[in-house]
């Protein structure tokens, strides 16, 4: 059974989408939600769903981010994880911590990768004229959103679409692809999950 971490920055309907399959013949089961914000709404779901929490609040350590990822490794090097999944955590993570999950570490992005890594994916693809959108989880690796693709969903773009009407349409998906792949990589297997 693969022992699965979760990182969270805010509400971790991604979170709770992994929590709810990782049960009967999965191959993974949570064994910790941690967050750099203390009040992360996506902590009170994971506390509701009996898994343990930490929260290391990275305003308190100004830009120094090793400082920061030292504190938030205790809780995650103590949980003994086999895979750490981001989930909506929205800090960028030195090499030097990445080094240390690479090859176990996954994230999920609101676009298709390779295409609008970063910040604004939904209004970048309507400001493209885009016919479609949707959301990869990827290998994280030292360069942001730019490891090995391990699942894409596709959504169509509709007239009339805002960001906000686009970014609710990718989430559905979101919810639907993250846990697929989760259960393929904890079996072993690295094979694309591609979802219409
Ligand atoms: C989602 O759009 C996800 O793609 C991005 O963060 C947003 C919020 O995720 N990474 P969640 O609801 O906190 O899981």
């Amino acid at each position: 059974m693969k022992r699965v971490a979760i990182l969270i920055s805010g509400g971790g309907s991604n979170m709770l989408a992994l929590l709810r399959a990782m049960t009967g013949d999965h191959p993974a089961r949570a064994v910790l939600v941690a967050s750099n914000d203390p009040g992360a709404g996506g902590l009170t779901k994971a506390r509701a769903q009996g898994i343990p929490t930490a929260a290391v609040d990275h305003r308190g350590f100004g830009r120094d981010r090793a400082a920061f990822e030292a504190e938030l490794l205790k809780p995650i090097l103590a949980a003994e994880l086999d895979i750490l999944c981001l989930a909506g955590f929205m800090r960028v993570l030195t090499p030097d911590f990445v080094r240390r999950f690479e090859g176990r570490m996954l994230n999920i992005h609101p676009s298709l990768l390779p295409k609008y890594p970063g910040l604004h994916t939904h209004a970048r693809a309507l400001e493209a004229g885009d016919a479609e959108a949707g959301c990869t989880v990827h290998e994280v690796t030292a360069e942001l959103d730019a490891g090995p693709i391990l699942g894409q969903a596709l959504v169509p773009i509709l007239p009339g679409d805002t960001p906000e009407t686009l970014a609710a349409r990718v989430l559905v998906q979101e919810h639907r692809l993250y846990p697929a792949v989760l259960r393929r990589f904890a079996g072993g297997d690295r094979t694309p999950v591609m979802l219409g």
